[in-house]
């Protein structure tokens, strides 16, 4: 019996009228296969869509590390924006929704790639789609190479500190400096791992090594740059996926709240944002991980002729900066995590604040939080879709409201 594509899920999967789940199948397309809880696995194309392409990496089959690399750039670029639409759509908001901007190829600075044990040896990559088998990834299309020539230390990683059952998780950066590792899921350390350890830092030449969460080695500070400064995020934690993406990120902030001599960065990270507003205006820093607020402060005093910024360490899901609060600036930027920033944006709505810029990397949250804002007078002057998941089913997007 075959099935028809009616549309793909926000993963990036067909899904059929009745329901079922296709992998690698596109809107139109007719396809057949064995239907299991829910799902067609291995389907067989019948009538393949214009937009389907050769997918360009050869892992591509088996990894689940890339979702769409059958479907055209143009068709990927068109579906992303559409996301983004249709999630504005069902809160009823319109706004011009510029160009999506998409990183290039081998431009990913940070991933999680697993590493397992075999009885040969191990394997290094991403997990194989819906499953919990490691595909490895030689001739990846989608890591920067400096990544991609950290894989020979990720194998060593595995065989030193994976055990036969599990898979570890190893947390990939690049930095100035080479590359950050931060290793979880491993065995616990022993005098005799350390000096394993730190030996293959050494080889390898990391710039830092943890494991578990403790810092083992750091041969340099990494470094990541934010504006002019430059911050050594805590290990493992969150940075902008491509260095395209960020640029393209900082400048739709920078413009959306050009102007303001006074700002709130909220869910500020390690500073991504803040920093570079700093060349122009003060800048009160809000964060739930006071570890990435300290890189923020170092790096900001680090750097030469910034203006001031403050750092707070806060649950801003708790406790949301209140109108009073907010009233100390003249804008803010606000880019929470996947979950949006409900309470915030609430109180956002309240205030007296003319201009908000807010970065999302989840398009429904975004909408729920944009129709608060919205309610609460706000205008959605523009949004911009950021693509720094190319192949995958994410879209990321900064947005302009004032009123
Ligand atoms: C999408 S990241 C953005 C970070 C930063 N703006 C950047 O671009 O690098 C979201 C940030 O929200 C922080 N966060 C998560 N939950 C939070 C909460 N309840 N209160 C405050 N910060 C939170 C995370 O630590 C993370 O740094």
């Amino acid at each position: 019996m075959s099935h028809r594509i009616e549309r793909l899920s926000l993963k990036g999967e067909g899904l059929t009228g009745d329901g079922l789940t296709v992998a690698l199948a596109l809107p139109g397309e007719e396809v057949e296969g064995e239907a299991e809880n829910g799902r067609i696995a291995r389907p067989r194309i019948v009538t393949p869509v214009a937009d389907r392409v050769r997918p360009p990496c050869r892992h591509f089959a088996s990894c689940g590390g890339c979702a769409l690399q059958h479907g055209s750039d143009a068709f990927v670029a068109g579906w992303k924006t559409q996301v983004v639409e249709r999630a504005l759509a069902g809160q009823g908001l319109e706004a011009p929704v510029r160009p999506i901007l998409t990183s290039p190829p081998a431009s990913r600075r940070r991933a999680v790639l697993a590493g397992r044990r075999t009885k040969k040896g191990v394997l290094v990559g991403f997990h194989a789609r819906a499953s919990d088998v490691v595909t490895e990834i030689p001739d990846c299309r989608l890591l920067h190479p400096d990544l991609m020539a950290a894989l020979p230390a990720a194998a060593a990683a595995t065989l030193l500190g994976a055990s036969r059952k599990g898979a570890l998780a190893i947390t990939v950066t690049r930095s100035e400096d080479g590359v950050d590792m931060a290793v979880a899921e491993a065995k616990p350390l022993d005098t005799a791992l350390r000096t394993d350890l730190a030996a293959l830092a050494e080889t390898h030449d990391l710039a830092r090594l943890s494991w578990n969460g403790e810092q083992l080695a750091e041969r340099r500070p990494p470094r990541q740059a934010m504006g002019r400064a430059h911050v050594v995020p805590p290990a493992g934690a969150f940075l902008q996926a491509t260095e395209a993406g960020q640029a393209a990120l900082t400048q739709a902030v920078r413009e959306a709240l050009d102007g303001a001599r006074k700002v709130a960065d909220l869910f500020a990270g390690a500073g991504t944002f803040a920093l570079p507003l700093a060349e122009t205006a003060e800048v009160q820093a809000v964060e739930g991980s006071a570890a990435m607020l300290a890189a923020l402060d170092r790096g900001w005093r680090g750097a030469p002729g910034l203006k001031r910024v403050t750092t707070e360490a806060r649950d801003l899901f708790r406790r949301p900066l209140l109108p009073v609060e907010l009233a100390r600036v003249e804008a803010v930027v606000i880019d929470p995590p996947r979950a949006g920033a409900e309470a915030q944006c609430a109180e956002i709505a309240r205030s007296d604040l003319a201009r908000v810029a807010m970065v999302s990397c989840n398009p429904v949250t975004f909408a729920r939080d944009a129709k608060r804002l919205c309610s609460g007078g706000f205008r959605l002057d523009w949004v911009q879709p950021v693509d720094q998941f190319r192949w995958s089913g994410h879209v990321e997007l900064a947005a302009q409201f004032s009123r």
